[in-house]
Formats: C-alpha cells, structure tokens, sequence
C-alpha cells in the first residue's frame, strides 16, 4: 500500500508548507496551521473528452487585440436583472463566479430560481440538501421548469460523469465546502479538497466554455471560507449581503474580471422567492404619513446607483454614567465623529446624551455623503422638531464642521427630483453643470448654518 501523504496549510491563507509550524510564515497568523491528507489517485476516472468541446477555447496564439472577436465572448442573459447588471450584462462562458454570503440569507434561493428560468439546460448539483427538499423548495419559487436538472452528489468524478452524459449549458454547485475529489484523501471543505476541486472545475470550464457558479460559505469574519487563493483563482467573486431579519438583500461583485464591481443588484425576499428590486429607493422610504422628529432622508450612491434612504436617530438623557452610542448600518466611529464636531462647532451638548442611530431596510452604508442627513437627524432628535419630508441631504461633514462636497452630487440630485423631492441640501462648493432643476438646491457652508437653516 502506498505511504500516506500528509502535507500542512495555512487555514487562514492556504501556503502550504512542509513542517507544522506555530506561525504562518505568509499571513504571519498564529495557530493557523494544520496537517491534511494528500494523496493523489493514479488516474482520474472522468474523461473530460467525453464532454462537448465543439465550444471550447483552441489553444491559444498570440494576436492583435483589434483582431479578436468579441462575438466569441457573448454573455448569457440569466434573465435576471440585477444579477446582469452585477455581473457586467450576463454570464461569460467559460467562467467560473463564486457567490459568497452568511447561512441563511438566500444564496441557495437566489441560484436555484436562476436555474429555473434560465432557459438553458442547468445542472443544479447539491451536495447541501436532499433532492426532495429542492423539489419543494423550486415549487415555491417557479413551479415549472422544463431546463432545470438536480444533482445531489459531492463527489466530482461522478459530477463530471454526469456532466459528460447531459452536457448542461450552465453548472451550479451548491456548495463548494461539500464537494470532495478521490485524488486527495482529506475531507470535504478541508484546504487542500477546495483547492483541487476548484482546479477541476476551472478545468472543466475552460475546456468545455461553459459557466460555473459555486455557492461558498463564509467564516465568521466575513470571509470566504477556504483558502483565500479560492477568490483569486474565480474569475468573479459576489457577495450577497444583507441582514437576515430584514427582507431586503444587496449582491455586489468584489471582484470581476469582466465587469465593473461599482455595481450592486437589490432583492427582496418573498415568500416565493427573491424579487427583484428595480426602484430600490421606494423602498427603502418608509411611507410613515406623519411626520416624526430625527428622521432625515439621505442621497446616497450604492455603487454606480443613487438610493434615498431614511436614517433614525434617537438622542435621550443618558441613564448611566456613560452615554451609550449604537449605530446601525452606519459606521460607530463615525457618528462619534460627528457628534463631537456638533458639540465642539455647533454647541449642542451631546456629552450626556445617548445616542442611537439607525438606517432603515437594513442595509449597512459607508458613503460619506450620508453624514449630513445623520446631523439633520441627531439634530432632529435633540431638539424635537420634525424635519421637512420633501427635504433630503447630500453632504460630507468635515471636522472644522464644514459642509463638504461629495462626488456625483447630481446624479443625486437628479435621484432625488425624481422620486418627487422639493428640496435637497448640498454643500455650497459643489460645482454644478446644469443650473435648472425641478428640485429646489439649497447650499450650505457650515453646519452651524444647517442648524440655522433647519431649526430657526
Ligand atoms: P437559503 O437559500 O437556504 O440560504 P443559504 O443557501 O444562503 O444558506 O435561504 C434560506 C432562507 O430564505 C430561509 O430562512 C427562508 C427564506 N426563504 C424565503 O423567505 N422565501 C422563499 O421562497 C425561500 C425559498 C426561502
Ligand atoms: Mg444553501
């Protein structure tokens, strides 16, 4: 019998070294390392020959780049528009899109209801959930499909087997933690097992020019589990993200070798399925008719696209000795930020106030246009008087306490007139091209005249 082959990884960023050591000599993490079975199979049993190669890549020679044809690379419409717009307009043959995101938020969901309207013969490969419980959850979503297969298998010598017999047009795996090749002995989700089974199927991909997505589990800081060659290795890596007690979901790519990564696709999460949300800004505005003090409506871009989004502050007398500040969807520092440079350059005492900020819908912003809607709104909060509804904010608070300008502040504007808005607050160094908007412009210069303009 053959020696067993034992080799050690980094489980942190997969370097594979020969010893154990305490120490990762690449990512410099400790206690990372640890020791799998490798042992490779005399002769893989799938014969890749087996599958049809009239679309596959010739190999290559060099050529000018005005000579090749881009017909050769036309995407394949997944009949999903966000999920189009995220990708750069659809899915390339041949490429392998890794979908990321947190237990539970939909990433099973979302790929199965793409199998089943896409109107290509898709081969749908579980090694997660039993076929019956697919079965169910398909009759929720789309309750006829005639393209769509279902594989339950984790092995990827009998995927291919069944690939080579079906010739789908589109392979999705759900996931690749579950998949396991007989040429290496450790178990599924181990280092060395996704490393070889992603090879496999990059192989697959590129010879036959068919896509592949893999669904990927994250660890619990927010990476994809596995090795971080995993995301170099894909040619596309999305995130679906969103909170889970919220219905609201975000896809964007964090790495597209054939698109932009600015952009981002909203769903909702129905009871039959994910929706798409093509007018995100709708809502995400809730359609309280009264009007409530500390809520400011913001300008902001998700991306490439512009989204008014509503933001709730509550500032009370704190209770105990230290004031408490929670923010959510927005970063904590920040708002501290913000509250000392109201205290110091507008003189409103916040020091013994809790603060408590919140963005509505869930969803989580780091645009720093936002930070003037979050004054108007701890503002709002403090002094109890309502903010105008058809007024919004597009603004970055600077620390002297200037009002400062934000990028594409008209795309903003336009955003904002659209959805029927009478009045947005720049600030005042913003240039703008065009000087005739149904929109009311307000610039300002400090956010002492914020207060002025707000409250007086
Ligand atoms: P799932 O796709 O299984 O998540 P993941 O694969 O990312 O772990 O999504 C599961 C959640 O989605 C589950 O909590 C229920 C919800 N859901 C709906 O609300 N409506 C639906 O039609 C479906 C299929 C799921
Ligand atoms: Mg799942």
């Amino acid at each position: 019998m053959a020696k067993t082959k034992t080799t050690f990884f980094c489980q942190n960023c997969g370097t594979q070294s020969a010893k154990w050591q305490g120490q990762c000599s690449s990512c410099k993490q400790w206690n990372t390392i640890a020791e799998e079975v490798i042992q490779k199979a005399e002769k893989a049993s799938w014969d890749i020959s087996q599958v049809n190669t009239s679309k596959a890549i010739k190999a290559a020679k060099p050529q000018k780049v005005s000579d090749i044809s881009t017909s050769a690379q036309a995407r394949i419409n997944t009949q999903n528009k966000e999920l189009n717009r995220v990708l750069g307009g659809g899915l390339v043959p041949g490429s392998l899109t890794l979908l990321g995101g947190e237990p539970g938020i939909g990433k099973s969901t979302l790929m199965l209801q793409i199998a089943l309207e896409l109107p290509y013969k898709t081969l749908y490969v579980s090694g997660e959930e039993s076929a019956q419980q697919i079965k169910m959850r398909a009759q929720r979503i789309h309750p006829q499909s005639e393209h769509c297969y279902i594989l339950t298998e984790t092995k990827t010598q009998q995927i291919f087997r069944n690939i080579a017999q079906m010739q789908p047009d589109i392979v999705v795996i759900d996931s690749i933690q579950t998949l396991h090749t007989d040429h290496i002995e450790s178990s599924p989700g181990s280092i060395s097992q996704i490393r070889e089974t992603t090879t496999e199927l990059i192989k697959f991909a590129k010879e036959t020019a068919t896509p592949v997505i893999l669904i990927g589990h994250i660890t619990k800081d927010g990476n994809i589990a596995g090795p971080k060659i995993l995301e170099h290795m894909v040619d596309t890596v999305l995130q679906f993200e969103g909170d889970r007690n919220h219905i609201y979901r975000i896809l964007r790519a964090n790495k597209n070798r054939y698109g932009s990564t600015s952009e981002i696709g909203i769903y909702e999460m129905q009871g039959n399925g994910l929706r798409e949300v093509s007018n995100p800004s709708e809502i995400l505005l809730s359609k309280n008719e009264e009007e409530l003090s500390g809520t400011a409506i913001a300008s902001t871009l998700e991306g490439m696209r512009p989204l008014l989004i509503e933001i709730q502050a509550l500032v009370s007398t704190a209770v105990y000795g230290t004031p408490q500040r929670s923010a959510t969807g927005y970063n904590a520092k920040r708002l501290n930020m913000i509250l000392a440079v109201l205290e110091k350059r507008a003189g409103f005492k916040l020091g013994t106030k809790d603060v408590f900020l919140n963005i509505t819908g869930g969803i989580s912003v780091d645009d720093p246009a936002i930070d003037l809607a979050v004054v108007a709104a701890v503002l709002s909060s403090n002094v109890d008087i309502t903010i105008d509804k058809t007024m919004c904010f597009a603004a970055e608070i600077g620390l002297a306490g200037e009002v400062r300008p934000v990028n594409r502040v008209e795309q903003r504007i336009l955003e904002a007139e659209k959805l029927g808005f009478e009045s947005i607050v720049i600030s005042k160094y913003c240039k703008l091209p065009k000087q005739t908007y149904g929109i009311q412009i307000i610039k300002l210069g400090k956010v002492h005249d914020v207060v002025k303009h707000l409250f007086a």
